[in-house]
């Protein structure tokens, strides 16, 4: 079975495979199973991105689609998530997406549970198909990894995309730098150096920003958005330093003004909207391998 939960899992061959599948996904490729097949996503946290590319490429899969809704569901009555899995297998489903708030929810749930789950995201912990979907961004443009430098700049500290992203970037030989401020460093990230905002977006390739994770804050992020912005975000100023092949990126949602400028965020380097386009193709890419884990062949057609 093929849990997708953290992006150290995968090996740099499975990593290729993957986005190797989503590029041919992109290319109109198809991949149908023979039969009826139910898959469910389970979002205990707010997600648009995420929630509706997984919901895409379910689609284009053919899948049937079971949406599950927390507010309306038995976990109301106290159900836990181990045996509402449990329940959604028992009647069938074939897989499970799960985006949840505590960080590795899995790992009590890997070794018992009889369907793969697809991490769509735990806390601050891990977001392997953002990763994904961020790698094929940058494959598509450079063509490599080895060589890159990568700025990864904002609230490192609650970010589950800064974790996968250094991990995965590091092991395929880019360099991850890490900027923003610094009560958000993050030193048990075993990758990646800190260095100023300036110097991250003059030297990098790919300027990578993250949203300040106000839900994880506790309440208090103390931080006025245009200080934020003029000290640490990547303001019209910064964006004219930055090298002439580099891209920016950003996982979204934004906040304009506040990380990025509002007339970057679809200015000429910006590679953002494509970002989420090849969201569906990695999904479905994903689903694929977690699939024929489980139900081995299908029927193919271009
Ligand atoms: N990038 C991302 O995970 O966005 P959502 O929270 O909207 O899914």
């Amino acid at each position: 079975m093929k849990h997708l939960l953290k992006m150290n899992e995968l090996t740099i061959e499975e990593i290729e495979q993957i986005l190797s599948e989503a590029e041919q996904f992109s290319k109109g490729v198809q991949w149908i199973l023979p039969e009826q097949t139910f898959v469910a996503n389970l979002f205990f946290e707010p997600s648009t991105r995420t929630k509706f590319s997984f919901e895409v490429a379910e689609k284009k899969l053919h899948l049937e689609v079971l949406n599950f809704e927390a507010e309306t569901s038995s976990v109301q009555k106290g159900e836990s998530l181990y045996d509402t899995i449990r329940t959604l297998e028992s009647i069938g489903t074939k897989a499970v997406i799960i985006r949840h708030p505590e960080d590795n929810y899995f790992e009590t749930l890997r070794e018992k549970v009889g369907i793969p789950i697809l991490n769509a995201g735990d806390g601050c912990g891990n977001h392997p198909t953002q990763c994904l979907l961020d790698l094929l961004t940058i494959k598509q443009e450079f063509a490599r990894f080895e060589g890159l430098k990568v700025a990864i700049i904002g609230d490192i500290r609650h970010s589950r995309v800064a974790r996968s992203n250094a991990e995965a970037l590091t092991r395929l030989g880019a360099e991850v730098v890490f900027s923003g401020p610094t009560e958000w460093h993050d030193q048990s990230i075993p990758y990646g150096t800190y260095v100023h905002i300036d110097e991250a977006i003059q030297t990098a390739d790919v300027v990578m920003l993250l949203r300040i994770q106000h839900e994880r804050h506790g309440g208090a992020t103390g931080k006025n958005a245009k200080d934020y912005h003029e000290q640490f975000g990547l303001t019209v100023e910064r964006e004219k330093r930055m090298k002439s092949s580099s891209i920016i990126m950003h996982p979204a949602p934004f906040n304009r003004d506040v990380e990025i400028a509002s007339e970057l965020v679809e200015c000429e380097r910006s590679r953002i909207f494509k970002q989420m386009e090849n969201g569906v193709y990695i999904r479905m890419a994903v689903l694929k391998r977690a699939l024929q884990s489980v139900q081995g062949g299908a029927l193919v057609c271009q």
